[in-house]
């Protein structure tokens, strides 16, 4: 079964050299040289040379089976060849979100922010996972791992789903926001 866990390793050599780091929202992160993008099972993770970060791929909380469907038509996968641009923009929500109820959550997600649809309009140029830092524990910096990959020439679209995704309600409840961009290194 492959891994669900993913952790995110700031080193000194690696597959992803770090082009970009700045905080959107929030206490920064420091900037490692690379950063190696490790699944659980595939070998040891090994210490930091900066700092690491971890999440889980959960069950999805916001969409249904059409939706569901939808994506995963159009959606690709990481790892394409020419996919040689990342983005690892790790987000944290204020407590406020986690107390309102899942009906309520969704309301601003989807009807009011419009997330999926606004999402959907850059696939499949843009890949992505998603992975969930509070299945893990109450202590971790984030509550979320967002992880995407692209070719070089969707630069700016990708620039321009996050201006679009940062003007919505939901990301009034975003306290903290870190945006690292990577460069695959060639072998
Ligand atoms: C590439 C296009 C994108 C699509 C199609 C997309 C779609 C989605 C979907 C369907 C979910 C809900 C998953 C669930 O049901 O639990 C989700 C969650 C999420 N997405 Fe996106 N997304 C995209 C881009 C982004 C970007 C650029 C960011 C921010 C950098 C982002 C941040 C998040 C976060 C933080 C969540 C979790 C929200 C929560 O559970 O409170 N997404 N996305």
């Amino acid at each position: 079964m492959s891994s669900r866990l993913y952790y995110f390793v700031g080193a000194t050599s690696g597959q992803w050299e770090v082009t970009a780091n700045y905080s959107v929202k929030g206490e920064p992160l420091t900037t490692p040289a690379f950063i190696n993008v490790v699944a659980a099972d595939a070998s040891p993770v090994l210490p930091s040379n900066d700092w690491q970060l971890r999440g889980i791929i959960s069950n999805e909380r916001y969409v249904e089976k059409t939706q569901k469907d939808r994506l995963l038509a159009v959606q690709q996968g990481l790892g394409r060849a020419e996919a040689t641009c990342a983005a690892l923009i790790p987000i944290r929500k204020r407590a406020t979100w986690r107390g309102l109820t899942q009906s309520e959550r969704l309301a601003i997600f989807e009807g009011q922010s419009h997330h999926n649809v606004i999402g959907m309009q850059y696939l499949p140029a843009i890949a992505r996972r998603l992975h969930h830092c509070r299945d893990l524990s109450e202590h971790e910096p984030f509550d979320f791992i967002t992880y995407f990959e692209y070719a070089p020439r969707y630069e700016e679209n990708f620039n321009q789903l996050l201006a679009d995704l940062r003007g919505t309600a939901e990301w009034d409840f975003v306290d903290r926001e870190v945006d690292i961009r990577l460069q695959r290194v060639s072998s």
